[in-house]
């Protein structure tokens, strides 16, 4: 264990996590983990590769270990995500990719070969880490941990929204039903599912605006400047 101070932003997609986290890092100057895109690289190698979790677990836990994986800080405050030096940033944003990389994050086996590349973040000044288990297996020592959450509709609506602003045309009833299933998928599995941390502040952002969730975090974390 490490003194170097962790924040975990946990929660279901569309709950607002990545914005407030990313905010929040840049903010106090802290680095920033979004273990989401960790999963969602895997699940893109593991695409290109044609491999399937049935056939080729042993073939996915190995390229789990060995991905070749970096960030660099994007334009609008963001991250770009860098798979053998190849910008996989909008290719990974795509529902398909967030269903793929929920079915490969109920293995256990997968899980364990992407830990120890999450903790490594904890560097100093600090760590904003956002995810599902962020706070419940890979800083359980967290400094401060927040669940967020929002009705399933409220975030297929924000998802929308994001989508379209990145280009990406969908609709909010398909959303709602990807959104569902994998909210099911994520929170029924056995290996750390999605769920709030005994010690975690739980905010359900459904009614809240940006500025208010984060007037919310400023308070609980206690760090002014947010
Ligand atoms: O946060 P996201 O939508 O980018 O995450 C994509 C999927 O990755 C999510 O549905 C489940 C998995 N995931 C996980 O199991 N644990 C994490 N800490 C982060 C993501």
């Amino acid at each position: 264990m490490t003194d170097i101070p962790v924040i975990t932003i946990d929660g279901p997609s569309g709950s607002g996590k990545g914005t407030i986290s990313q905010r929040l890092a840049s903010s106090l100057g802290w680095h920033y983990l979004d273990s989401g895109a960790i999963y969602r690289a895997l699940a893109y190698a593991v695409d290109q590769a044609g491999f399937t979790v049935d056939d080729n677990k042993q073939q996915i836990e190995e390229l789990a270990r060995e991905l070749k994986l970096s960030f660099q800080p994007s334009a609008d405050g963001g991250a770009e995500v860098l798979l053998d030096n190849v910008n996989i940033t909008s290719s990974i944003r795509t529902e398909e990719c967030g269903a793929m990389a929920s079915v490969l994050a109920a293995d256990g086996d997968i899980r364990a070969a992407l830990l120890q590349r999450q903790r490594d973040f904890r560097q100093l000044p600090g760590l904003v880490a956002d995810g599902r288990d962020m706070g419940t297996v890979v800083f359980p020592d967290a400094t401060h941990k927040i669940f967020l959450t929002a009705s399933a509709q409220v975030r297929a609506e924000r998802r929308y929204q994001q989508l379209k602003e990145s280009g990406i045309n969908d609709s909010i009833p398909r959303l709602f039903t990807v959104i569902s299933e994998r909210d099911a998928r994520d929170a029924s599995r056995s290996n750390s599912p999605l769920t709030p941390a005994a010690d975690a502040i739980v905010l359900d952002t459904s009614e809240m605006s940006l500025e208010q969730v984060i007037g919310q975090v400023r308070q609980q974390v206690g760090y002014q400047g947010l």
